[in-house]
């Protein structure tokens, strides 16, 4: 039974025409998202911020499941009911980030690794407890001159791979997060050639550590140019070269792909994912977007109590137009507001 749970939990969370909101900001990263719009981190504000999001009007509509922080999944809404809660009784899956975070990574100079194995265990004991059904994990790549190295790759798949079985243990189902960052002026060949590497090595530490490929979610970055990249590819290259990637390296297994959003624009993260939704793919194409799903609704609220229903339309907006992307049908003109 723990088994078939996890397999369907992993399909809801890829459900069709759906996609995960990522609300999941370290401290760190929230204070810098806020002073972003001229807002001080305090908790009210997280808490009154992130409530704007998890309980805008139909968002279960277009958002499958939501990657929370800590400090929120032990949070309530307003009248008292914890956001977990909220989330399944509005059939989205909560869920939460348990790495914590990424830090030099010895012997390789320029690569990171990612921290949060000892005591991981325990942690997701509680959690479950707490009422997450899925859990995050994020490892960083960096690709610079020489970088990464065939050891920086193996050690973030092998720690991949340990959350992983430790996620299906405790019955909660794994998002496996490698993310080979966009920073940097590399093409879009050089983050092909990566990524691919990176895919092949995670899937490898998966299988090698039992863990279940039917009950778990690929959330990887799309194939691009690098940030800063003189020249960068089009949308379509983008797609045609993700798809690729994926198809090499992805077993079939796994019921669903969310990509993260990484720094691209609101509109070129929807757009590469209505492309990537072009073709048939053995698995769901979907987004797992943090600022490409907040970032207007972020600037729309400013910290402003009275903003609190712009900022709902806002991220709702987003959420629609992705949601349109997963399911093929979003077009261009869909960007145009009545
Ligand atoms: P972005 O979509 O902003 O990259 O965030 C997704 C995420 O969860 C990063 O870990």
């Amino acid at each position: 039974m723990r088994k078939q749970e996890l397999e369907r939990v992993a399909r809801a969370m890829v459900a069709e025409g759906k996609g995960i909101l990522a609300a999941d900001e370290s401290a760190g990263t929230i204070r810098k998202r806020f002073a972003a719009i001229g807002v001080e981190s305090t908790e009210a504000l997280r808490h009154r911020y992130r409530e704007a999001l998890l309980t805008a009007p139909g968002m279960a509509e277009y958002i499958s499941g939501v990657i929370l922080f800590d400090e929120t999944l032990r949070q309530s809404t307003h009248d008292g009911q914890p956001f977990a809660e909220w989330l399944q009784s509005h059939g989205v899956v909560p869920g939460i980030k348990v790495d914590r975070g990424t830090t030099t990574l010895a012997g390789c100079p320029g690569s990171r690794i990612t921290e949060g194995l000892d005591g991981l265990r325990e942690r997701l004991y509680e959690y479950q407890q707490l009422g997450a059904r899925f859990a995050k994990w994020r490892a960083v790549i960096d690709i610079d001159k020489d970088v990464p190295t065939a050891a920086a790759i193996s050690a973030n798949a092998h720690a991949l791979a340990r959350y992983a079985a430790l996620c299906q243990e405790a019955d909660l189902v794994p998002i496996v997060e490698p993310e080979v960052l966009m920073d940097g002026t590399h093409s879009l060949q050089r983050c092909e050639a990566v990524t691919d590497a990176t895919l092949l090595a995670v899937f490898a530490e998966l299988v090698a550590q039992g863990v279940a490929l039917e009950a778990m979610v690929l959330k990887p970055n799309m194939v691009i140019s690098g940030a800063e990249a003189p020249e960068r590819a089009s949308a379509s290259e983008v797609a045609e070269a993700t798809l690729r990637c994926m198809r090499r390296r992805v077993p079939a297994a796994v019921p669903g792909i969310a990509f993260l959003s990484g720094g691209q624009s609101p509109l070129e993260a929807t757009r590469h994912l209505a492309l990537l939704n072009h073709e048939r793919a053995p698995w769901r194409l979907t987004f797992s977007y943090g600022r490409a799903l907040q970032e207007p609704a972020l600037q729309a609220w400013a910290g402003k109590a009275s903003h609190h229903e712009a900022a709902q339309r806002e991220f709702l907006w987003r959420a629609r137009l992705n949601a349109r992307a997963t399911a093929g049908i979003w077009r261009e003109s869909d960007e145009v507001r009545q």
